[in-house]
């Protein structure tokens, strides 16, 4: 089958998709957008999150026919217009909260999406919209910092440095 969708503002075809292969699949090895990882497999980790027509989803639940005409959009896509980092992006590595990656993309795509419906989260917010995603690795404090930092830039709150 032929799969036609958009990824982060462009058009992009794949061809030969076989019927239940995902869409990290096809994101990762058809189109050359790699950013979102492959930790499970089967909708536990959040490290594949990316946005279905605005929408976080786990791209590895998601199969490639699903996305017929629609838009994604993928960690790749958190970039600005010039392909510097995005606010999100900066945080997470001014803050130390990345160390093996794994889980980062997700997690930038879920901070992204709880940012912009609420760009002042509390604590519990954050932890609740991250709770899909796992890290084996920072031990989430560093990811708290990381997006209490984003959410007082994106907000035009002085005094950043997270852990306030
Ligand atoms: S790889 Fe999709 S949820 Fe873990
Ligand atoms: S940084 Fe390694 S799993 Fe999160």
């Amino acid at each position: 089958m032929r799969v036609v969708f958009t990824a982060n503002g462009r058009r992009v075809e794949a061809d030969d998709v076989w019927e239940g292969e995902s869409l990290l699949y096809v994101l990762r090895e058809r189109v050359g957008l790699p950013g979102s990882k492959n930790a499970c497999e089967q909708g536990e980790c959040g490290s594949c999150t990316v946005y279905l027509d605005g929408v976080p989803v786990c791209a590895c639940l998601v199969a490639a026919g699903q996305v017929q005409g629609r838009e994604v959009r993928t960690v790749e896509g958190l970039t600005g217009p010039d392909g510097a980092l995005g606010p999100v992006q900066q945080a997470f590595l001014e803050a130390g909260a990345v160390q093996c990656g794994f889980c980062t993309p997700g997690l930038l795509v879920q901070t992204d999406a709880l940012l912009a419906r609420d760009p002042r989260p509390s604590d519990g917010d954050i932890r609740e919209a991250l709770s899909g995603n796992l890290c084996r690795c920072t031990g989430y404090e560093k990811i708290m910092d990381a997006v209490r930092l984003a959410s007082a830039r994106i907000s035009g709150i002085s005094g950043e440095g997270g852990g306030a």
